[in-house]
């Protein structure tokens, strides 16, 4: 247990609607050690999103536990950063300014802790560039070096690289790993793409709607840097996808029997 970062059991979640009630999450139960990197995968409307914005403290309303470093999670902190799949930058701020938030760059331990996430992210040269310079990557790259920014213990990333080309997407990945392996941040990703969740994922998390709940949790026992053509990763990706297509058992007894 001891390095276990984030707890998650027995968590449920019902949004009430005039149409009806929606279990977005039913009896979600999870553990992520310090450091690992997860990658969510499920159809819309499995509940992604909802299970995201609860461990980034943006939703409290829900039972069950969640724990983050022990402690149950109250709201959003500098423990977690989130990640959208658009980059949200201030249009008005330079690409270092919208990294350093509201703090001060003339503060010499911001502006040393802005210049190392300018590196990591590689984005040398781009200091004073405005948001409307950037292309979608190099965007979506600001967005994660502000995430950095207090050296967060997790990164929460929902569809971050979704609006992306392909060729845009893959470089991105790699990025991500980068910055992984470098800064040894714990990570939850979720993605529509399967080959994307087992390129990043050290264990991908396989979700299923109505109501939203964990299907299966799969290890993928394959070293970084992956190669997607190889037959361990296609292989991967198969079983995967054979998650997806068995049959479920019902989750609940609908009465009845046979
Ligand atoms: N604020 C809300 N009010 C009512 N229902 C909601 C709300 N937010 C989400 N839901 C419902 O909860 C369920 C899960 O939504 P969620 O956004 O978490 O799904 P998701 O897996 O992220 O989907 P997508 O892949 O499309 O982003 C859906 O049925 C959705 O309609
Ligand atoms: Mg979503």
């Amino acid at each position: 247990m001891a390095s276990e970062l984030l707890v998650i059991d027995g968590l449920s979640k019902t949004f009430s609607a005039p149409a009806g009630d929606v279990i977005a999450l039913s009896n979600i139960r999870l553990q992520v050690r310090k450091g690992e990197f997860i990658t969510i995968i499920g159809p819309s409307g499995c509940g992604k999103s909802t299970l995201l914005k609860i461990v980034a403290g943006l939703d409290t309303r829900y039972t069950g536990t969640v724990l983050l470093n022990g402690k149950p999670i109250e709201g959003p902190s500098i423990e977690k950063g989130f990640i959208f799949q658009e980059p949200r930058l201030f249009p008005w701020l330079t690409v270092e300014k919208n990294i350093a938030a509201n703090l001060s760059l003339k503060n010499p331990q911001v502006r040393q802790r802005v210049n190392e996430l300018i590196e990591l992210v590689r984005l040398q040269g781009f200091e004073k560039s405005y948001p409307r310079e950037l292309s979608g990557g190099m965007a979506q790259r600001v967005s994660i070096a502000r995430a950095l920014l207090r050296n967060p213990d997790v990164l929460l990333l929902d569809e971050p690289f979704g609006a992306l080309d392909a060729f845009t997407r893959t470089h991105m990945q790699e990025v991500l790993l980068d910055i992984w392996q470098r800064n040894g941040t714990t990570m939850l990703f979720v993605t529509h793409d399967l080959d994307e969740a087992v390129f990043l994922g050290e264990r991908v998390v396989i979700m299923n709607p109505r109501p939203g709940h964990i299907r299966s949790v799969l290890p993928v026992d394959l070293p970084f840097p992956r190669k997607r053509s190889g037959t361990a990763f296609q292989e991967m990706r198969r079983l995967v996808l054979n998650e997806f297509e068995k049959v479920e058992e019902p989750l609940y007894d609908v009465g009845g029997g046979i």
